[in-house]
């Protein structure tokens, strides 16, 4: 049997496609890694061959010998954008060295495509709506380290044959998001708070613009980024392309939570409006904007209500603190 080989399978994104295709492509058996420092091995659907590895100590090569893995998706990372700068020397190990070991093996065990997830990060200080054709320039070491994967998968791509498909998704939310991390995920950090009694709290005055997009959403698209033809070396923006206001967004889900005070914090560094263009998505991955932020946010609701309580992630130790927001200081 042909097998789909997910890395960062225990984390939203990896778990949901993991379901999806199982129940839409039968015809393929899927295989997970993942190191669990992110996702949770409750998320895995159970026909998953699962493999408890970390892709930048561990060794490949025992799950992709003899594995006949035709597609990979490389989704392992860990996404904390704002915190980047602060923990620099873990996110380019984490999320660039990682993928350097991924691509590695997508090369020598002839693996038909390669997509990876990089991320509307790369993007920067550009001007919104963001076009694939712009120039990238990230403006934090999570879409530095994104931007030079996309380029090494490229290079692999000229000089060794590895045909790949880039999706950068945006703002992706709904069940199995990680809601227990503070430095990621602010839908899902506001649903940590609201059932801890806390206020939301909203980075500056929340005018920040972003594209919530539904996981559900984005499934079949990913599942087209690795079967069809035209998103052969093809880079892909996925997700909505509704715009809201980050404090018009804590508005809407304080009305689905039965209400939540909301505490201001200082500024940070960030881009202000991250939202983009969406026509290759519709074109060549047959995206579709099916669910409003209130649906998507409701159903995300009713399945935080019911998850088990789970210890925070806090960083004991940060490798900078020079700089260091206040909300994030011990
Ligand atoms: N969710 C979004 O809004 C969004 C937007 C743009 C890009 N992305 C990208 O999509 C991918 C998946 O995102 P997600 O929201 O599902 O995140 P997630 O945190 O839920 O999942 C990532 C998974 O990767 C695993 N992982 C991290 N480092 C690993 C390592 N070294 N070895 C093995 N496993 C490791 C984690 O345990 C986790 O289960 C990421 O690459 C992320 O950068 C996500």
């Amino acid at each position: 049997m042909k097998q789909i080989l997910i890395t960062g399978v225990a984390g939203m994104i990896g778990s949901k496609l993991a379901e999806y295709l199982l129940a839409h492509y039968p015809a393929y058996g899927v295989i997970g890694i993942d190191n669990l420092s992110g996702g949770y091995q409750e998320n895995l659907p159970k026909d998953v061959r699962f493999h408890q590895l970390d892709l930048v100590t561990d060794s490949l090569d025992d799950v992709f010998k003899g594995g006949n893995i035709v597609y990979v998706y490389h989704l392992a990372a860990y996404a904390a954008e704002g915190l980047s700068p602060f923990i620099r020397c873990f996110n380019y190990q984490n999320n660039l060295v990682a993928t350097a070991n991924v691509v590695n093996a997508c090369i020598k065990y002839s693996v038909k495509r390669l997509v990876f997830t990089s991320s509307m990060a790369v993007y920067g200080i550009g001007t919104p709506p963001f076009n694939e054709a712009h120039i990238p320039s990230p403006v934090d070491p999570y879409g530095v380290a994104k931007f030079a994967c996309e380029m090494d998968i490229q290079i692999a791509g000229e000089q060794h044959g590895l045909d790949w498909c880039i999706v950068r998704p945006h703002n992706v939310y709904g069940q199995h998001q990680n809601i227990w991390d503070k430095y990621r995920n602010v839908l899902g950090i506001w649903m940590y708070q609201k059932l801890h009694n806390e206020a939301f709290t909203v980075i500056g005055q929340g005018h920040q613009k972003r594209a919530f997009t539904y996981i559900e959403d984005c499934l079949e698209s990913l599942w087209q980024a690795a079967t069809n033809e035209k998103a052969s070396k093809e880079i892909i923006n996925l997700g909505s392309s509704t715009e809201t206001r980050v404090i018009d967004a804590a508005h809407l889900l304080q009305t689905i939570v039965g209400g939540a005070d909301i505490d201001h914090l200082e500024e940070r560094h960030e881009v202000i409006n991250a939202y983009s263009t969406h026509e290759k998505a519709i074109n060549i991955l047959g995206y579709k904007d099916k669910t409003a932020l209130k649906d998507g946010l409701t159903l995300m609701w009713d399945w935080a209500k019911q998850q088990p309580k789970r210890e925070r992630k806090e960083w004991d130790r940060y490798e900078l603190d020079k700089g260091l927001y206040g909300f994030w200081k011990k």
